[in-house]
């Protein structure tokens, strides 16, 4: 349509219109989770009305889905009271505590039945919206219960919240903002990039983007919503499941795994099953909120000062524990990082117990002011290694330690280097022992010459016995200097020295990735080998020729001339030769070898066979990868026993699924 043409009237016919599709679709994308058309069609939709708007300025309106982010800064959020207070919740932590909270409700409304509805427990920051006249119109955060901050244009940015609903009375909603993990650990991996403090679990990352003065900023963060409470103005519906029913049909995003139980026996399995399953979801619930479903027994019930009698949330236990750093030790890395490690006393954390603990950098140490001798605040959230959230100063004795980071390697005693702006010191010198050991053990691991039997404890004993001083001395392992090593008896010498001459045909993209070249990760010693055949030929590229192969830009090409420029690494690459290693790319079989490849798995559930690391481990063998949220892009879903809301999104999407038989099936055909 030639936009130029159109009359006022046209234009607002039009502009409805796109409205009405975009509207349609971010429902779609955002709150079912089930987009009908392509990110760049939409895009062009949003881009038509922009530009329509553009040009007829005096039809745009707060509501339209070009305003969901203002480009005005904030200059603070003024303070909001409540219409009705937003309460808390009473916790429990077990079932005994959970009976008594039905035994005490009992005795108030002795004749009822009671039924409930189970929800997860988000953990995230409470909210209310209210919409006037069908349209999104004030956002407030729960605050102290009593009055909250006005943060509008900020929940605004949140796209599965609809600006516009089909109901015109009043209405006030309340739910959990929320951030998935996967934008949490963007948020992070960004912060940690530009040397700004991390958040320390995705609910604080949440609280501090509601805080932002910049809703271009919010926007970026991808927050989210489930929403679980509803009033409508002189409208009241007589349970907490079709109030729930009820905000789903005006397009709000509830949490599908909510459950009517007709008993608080049900409830129980609700949290059993949830307490497994957790791990499953994109992002962190802390328990299950048990509500009694009818309004009117709600009503009779009423509240504390605090807490609402007819609800209450019962605890998963917790992925947080405090515990005492022991000591601080500093682990020498193969590329002679420097990391400090917290030595712990040991404690379990949602079923595993931890001793240790990553401290990152010497700034973490510093800017958490963390001291040997500390309690601290450790968590594990998603699949990460547990790490200190903070300090419990409170519990100081005046004992503690302040750990003074060494300024030479702990290991060779060579002297370190920081280059300016970065945060990790390194170990200079080139054959630091802890940078050969470090680097041993890339080289035999699973993703690069894949030498089976030579671990961790196998590497030290051959570096201690001097049995060897460098990579290519692997190949020169036998019988004698092998069997008579502490765990090493002649079968299984006779093993690993197959395991060694098995690895000696392997693929060079596997060869590039093993040599450790800064920043050469699999995928670009994939790129590396498919361009140039041979190591060879990568030896002797030129920088120009680098960066013109997909996937290599400057930094990584530059690393690569500077790698085979080090004569110890042409040396290392001789021996390697002469050994009987394979130097040249097998097109032919990798392909074969590759089934799986470009196809995205997702796991939910436990496998009855083998852990979920071997099942990913099979996946990525065979070319495939493996990822954590499903969407319209997954290829599988693998589903085990007990399976997560991860199944019931494949379903919705209509992602196919595989029982573990017929995943092994899959996997192990060749
Ligand atoms: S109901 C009076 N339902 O947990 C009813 N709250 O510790 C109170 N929360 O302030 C809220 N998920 O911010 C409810 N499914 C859910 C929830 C939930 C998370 C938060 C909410 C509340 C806090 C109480």
């Amino acid at each position: 349509m030639a936009a130029k043409s159109l009359s006022l009237k046209q234009a607002a016919q039009h502009i409805e219109k796109l409205r009405k599709e975009i509207k349609y679709h971010e429902k779609k994308y955002y709150v079912d989770n089930d987009p009908q058309i392509s990110d760049e069609t939409f895009d062009l939709i949003v881009k038509e009305l922009d530009k329509l708007e553009k040009q007829f300025p005096e039809l745009i309106t707060p509501e339209s889905p070009t305003q969901r982010v203002g480009e005005q800064p904030l200059e603070g959020f003024p303070s909001v009271e409540h219409r009705t207070p937003m309460l808390s919740l009473d916790n429990c932590y077990s079932e005994e505590e959970l009976k008594e909270f039905e035994e005490r409700i009992e005795k108030i409304i002795p004749a009822e039945k009671i039924e409930y509805v189970a929800e997860l427990k988000i953990d995230g920051l409470g909210i209310s919206v209210i919409y006037r006249d069908g349209k999104f119109s004030q956002a407030v955060t729960r605050g102290d219960g009593f009055r909250g901050d006005d943060v509008t244009l900020n929940v605004k940015t949140i796209r599965s919240l609809p600006l516009l609903i089909d109901n015109t009375r009043e209405i006030e909603v309340r739910g959990e903002a929320y951030l998935p993990f996967q934008s949490f650990q963007k948020i992070n991996h960004e912060r940690s990039g530009k040397g700004e403090p991390l958040f320390a679990n995705p609910r604080n990352a949440a609280a501090g983007s509601l805080r932002l003065l910049d809703p271009e900023k919010v926007a970026s963060r991808n927050l989210d919503a489930f929403l679980y409470s509803i009033f409508i103005e002189g409208k009241e519906e007589s349970s907490q499941w079709k109030n729930l029913q009820i905000l789903k049909e005006l397009g709000f995003k509830i949490n599908p795994q909510s459950r009517h139980c007709s008993t608080l026996k049900e409830v129980i399995s609700f949290w059993n099953e949830w307490q497994e399953k957790r791990e499953d979801l994109d992002y962190d619930a802390d328990g299950i909120v048990v509500k009694i479903n009818s309004t009117e027994l709600q009503k009779n019930l009423g509240s504390t000062a605090k807490f609402p009698r007819w609800s209450i949330s019962y605890k998963f236990p917790a992925r947080q524990a405090t515990t005492k750093i022991t000591n601080i030790k500093i682990q020498v890395g193969r590329t002679g990082a420097l990391t400090p490690v917290a030595i712990l006393k040991s404690v379990k954390l949602s079923g595993t117990t931890i001793n240790r603990s990553t401290l990152h950098n010497e700034d973490e140490i510093k800017r958490k002011d963390i001291r040997i001798g500390d309690t601290v605040l450790i968590e594990r959230s998603g699949d990460v290694i547990p790490k200190v959230v903070s300090v419990m100063k409170e519990r100081r004795t005046g004992k503690e330690k302040k750990f003074t980071f060494p300024p030479i390697c702990p290991v060779c005693q060579s002297s370190t280097f920081k280059p300016e702006g970065e945060v990790i010191s390194r170990c200079v010198n080139p054959s630091c022992r802890a940078k050969l050991r470090g680097s041993l053990l890339h080289f035999v691991s699973r993703r690069a010459m894949n030498i089976e039997g030579l671990g961790d404890s196998l590497v030290g004993q051959l570096l201690e016995k001097k049995l060897v001083k460098s990579i290519p001395d692997i190949y020169s392992l036998d019988y004698e200097k092998l069997v008579g090593l502490e765990r090493m008896g002649p079968k299984s010498s006779q093993n690993l020295l197959e395991e060694i001459e098995k690895s000696k045909q392997r693929d060079v993209a596997r060869l590039i990735y093993a040599l450790g070249i800064r920043y050469t990760g699999e995928r670009t010693a994939q790129a590396l080998a498919s361009h140039f055949k041979n190591l060879e030929s990568l030896a002797s590229a030129s920088l120009e020729e680098l960066i013109e192969i997909e996937d290599v830009g400057p930094k990584v090409a530059e690393s690569i001339v500077f790698f085979f420029s080090q004569p110890e690494n042409t040396g290392l690459m001789n021996i390697l030769k002469k050994s009987g290693l394979n130097f040249s790319y097998k097109e032919e079989k990798r392909e074969g070898k590759r089934p799986l490849g470009g196809q995205l798995f997702v796991l939910t559930g436990k496998l009855s066979s083998l852990s979920r690391e071997q099942a990913t481990e099979m996946i990525e063998d065979l070319g495939g990868t493996v990822t954590s949220s499903v969407s319209h892009k997954t290829t599988y879903v693998v589903t085990g026993d007990s399976p997560g809301s991860k199944l019931d999104k494949a379903k919705r999407l209509g992602v196919p699924t595989l029982e573990e038989k017929e995943f092994l099936k899959l996997v192990k055909k060749d």
